[in-house]
């Protein structure tokens, strides 16, 4: 039986345009292509989840227009269980516009969207206990909280995708969370700008965290590898040594597979090698979503490396 997880959070989409040279001005130009791709750190993990097996749903919002609808599209040929994605009427979906040049280069113009409510009280919470973990970012602190306070109570791991925000949002997400993993932006953002500067400062950022109750206190260094604290003390686990061709998504994809692993009992260190392998592997493709190994592939790695 596939193991259940939930992804709660921000979705947002590109359009992305491939252009020869970056506009430099106002003019018409021409895109050699043109796509349309899902992002955002919930909506990610839950569609790395799907592709390494779980049977995985994200509970969302988005405006009622043509990106809420091509979102959504998009996740349910990855596999995911959109039933609770909702689109709100009159409210409009964040976007960007991406133009990228033929060396890669890009211009980014963002929409935030607009008219999305907060209130999380329409979220399904009785199927919480179904799940055998929950997974959230830091986008939707009142739906975090929700859905993190009624996984405590039916005793089902959540996992917090810390990324940047401000120290109010975490004030009310961390208390409820067992695993908490920052980025290092969102490490800043929590503990002040100068915990990533040495060993012993990144430590003590982590130190605080536990000390709101969760249960591990995690961050992400890139190729820097992952460091965390539980109750056994600090470790270390460096980065997979890939080929790297794009880190986009790579964190967000570390997220969803750390829950799934969770979900299927792996203990804390299993979990954090199964999540740098899934995320090194996708660092050696394109896309955020396109580059997700399948879950065979991540065994083959892991039994190799
Ligand atoms: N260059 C790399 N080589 C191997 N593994 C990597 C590399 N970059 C990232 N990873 C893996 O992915 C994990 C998450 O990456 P990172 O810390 O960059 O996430 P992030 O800062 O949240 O970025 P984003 O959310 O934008 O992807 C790392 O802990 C590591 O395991
Ligand atoms: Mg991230």
């Amino acid at each position: 039986m596939k193991t259940r997880v939930i992804c709660l959070g921000i979705t947002t989409l590109d359009r992305v345009w491939p252009v020869e040279e970056l506009p430099t001005g106002g003019g018409k130009y021409r895109a050699s292509d043109y796509l349309e791709v899902g992002g955002g750190m919930a909506a990610n993990a839950a569609v790395a989840a799907a592709r390494l097996g779980a049977d995985c749903a994200y509970w969302g919002r988005a405006g009622d227009d043509t990106a809420g609808v091509t979102m959504q599209r998009e996740m349910t040929a990855y596999g995911v269980d959109i039933r609770n994605f909702r689109l709100f009427p009159g409210a409009r979906s964040s976007i960007s516009a991406v133009l990228v040049s033929q060396d890669g280069e890009r211009t980014i113009v963002n929409y935030r969207g607009t008219g999305i409510p907060d209130d999380p009280s329409w979220l399904p919470l009785d199927q919480v206990a179904e799940a055998a973990a929950i997974h959230a970012d830091i986008r939707w602190v009142e739906g975090a909280a929700a859905i993190f306070s009624a996984a405590r109570k039916a005793a089902i791991p959540t996992v917090l995708d810390g990324e940047t925000a401000d120290t109010e949002a975490f004030a009310v997400v961390l208390p409820w969370t067992d695993h908490a993993i920052f980025s290092e932006p969102g490490l800043r953002s929590f503990a002040g700008p100068d915990c990533l500067q040495h060993e012993a400062s990144r430590r003590d950022a982590l130190a605080k965290v536990r000390e709101l109750g969760c249960r591990v206190a995690a961050v992400t260094c890139g190729s820097k590898g992952t460091l965390w604290l539980d109750e056994q003390g600090f470790h270390h686990l460096p980065a997979f040594a890939v080929k790297v061709v794009d880190t986009t998504g790579a964190g967000d994809v570390f997220h969803g597979a750390y829950a799934l692993a969770l979900g299927e009992g792996q203990k804390v260190a299993q979990a954090m090698r199964f999540a740098s392998a899934v995320a090194a592997l996708k660092c050696t493709r394109q896309g955020g979503r396109a580059g997700i190994p399948t879950r065979a592939e991540v065994e083959e790695f892991l039994a190799t490396h």
